[in-house]
């Protein structure tokens, strides 16, 4: 029985040496130093012994058991150290690494177009004049010299709400006769605005078509305002919008509330007026409809003809968006798709 003693504790020591995790040392302490450890049950089966031989059994039996005890406290120790310090370095915090972005929101590209227009129109003296999106039938076409079942109001694909004589705007034009007539005080004072905004239309969605859009419309008037007012601000426009070089040209056109109506082309600053596919090999892009404003419409607006003059025109964002980046397809304005949103 010594023997066995002494080969179980060469094997239990020998074992401890070489653990390293805390539930190998745990089952090691069941088998060898616990309640029914081999050590344990070698030191209480002494009084098996002949009464001569258990003093010396038993001193050695407990001298291991000591021994063993002492190990096993000392390998405890050593383990959990070992687990402290592995923990301390896998957690380290690397103060090197580079910091977790924030995402933010960016400025939608209608909405960085608007504030270049805002910067250079402001700079020109013109006011922001924030019109409804919800409007009378009145006010978008009537005040604006579109007579009722006259064919002009077909030009524009109207979307109407349950309320008889209010529709959607099918454009800004009828902040024309609102800003007139708050700003104007009853035909007395002189007007220069820009009016921004969401215009709806009652059509086919293509590539090329949305049924909402933005448009600017700007609205002067004043005593002898007169064409080359128009052209001298237009041409000033484009210079500040697309580069000193900047060529302008016009073109008659018709409106129901301008008289005389015209576009405005600007050169295609994609091409330098050589042609390409997005100036549709015209060397011009379009850029507003303007005009002197109809006495029809300034009469509307609180103003005598005879003594008041204007001009007006409005410009869409969207189209002057996709010129400037190229964008094929209008549909991804409102389609509010990241992976286009996020190139802005
Ligand atoms: N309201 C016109 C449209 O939506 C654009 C326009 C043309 C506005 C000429 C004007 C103007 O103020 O003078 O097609």
């Amino acid at each position: 029985m010594l023997q066995q003693l002494e080969s179980t504790y060469q094997q239990a020591a020998a074992e401890l040496d070489a653990l390293t995790d805390a539930a190998a040392l745990h089952d090691w302490e069941s088998r060898y130093i616990g309640k029914k450890g081999a050590v344990t049950l070698l030191l209480r089966s002494t009084g098996q012994l002949p009464k001569e031989d258990r003093a010396a059994f038993g001193q050695r039996a407990n001298a291991i058991k000591e021994l063993l005890d002492t190990a096993y406290a000392e390998r405890e120790k050593l383990i959990q150290e070992q687990a402290l310090a592995r923990d301390l370095e896998e957690g380290q915090i690397d103060i090197t690494l580079p910091g977790r972005a924030h995402p933010t929101g960016g400025l939608h590209p209608s909405t960085q177009t608007f504030r270049e227009l805002y910067r250079i129109w402001g700079d020109m003296g013109f006011q922001v004049y924030r019109s409804r999106d919800v409007e009378t039938d009145e006010m978008n076409f009537t005040l604006l010299n579109f007579p009722e079942h006259h064919p002009a109001r077909d030009m524009q694909d109207t979307f109407f709400t349950k309320t008889e004589g209010v529709i959607l705007r099918t454009h800004t034009s009828p902040g024309q006769i609102r800003s007139m007539r708050e700003l104007g005080a009853d035909g007395a004072q002189p007007v220069r605005v820009i009016l921004p905004g969401m215009c709806y239309r009652n059509e086919q969605v293509t590539a090329r078509s949305e049924m909402q859009f933005h448009q600017l419309e700007g609205v002067v008037v004043g005593k002898n305002i007169r064409m080359s007012d128009l052209k001298g601000t237009f041409v000033e426009f484009a210079r500040r919008m697309f580069g000193q070089e900047a060529k302008v040209r016009f073109r008659a056109s018709y409106f129901p509330f301008t008289e005389p109506s015209m576009e405005v082309d600007v050169e295609c600053f994609l091409c330098g007026g050589q042609g390409c596919r997005m100036c549709k090999y015209s060397g011009w892009l379009e850029i507003a409809g303007a005009g002197m404003i109809h006495p029809t419409v300034l009469r509307n607006g609180g103003y005598d003809p005879a003594v008041w003059s204007g001009f007006a025109f409005g410009m869409g964002p969207e189209r002057q968006t996709i010129l400037k980046h190229r964008i094929d397809d209008i549909r991804y304005f409102w389609g509010n798709d990241l992976r286009f949103l996020e190139q802005f």
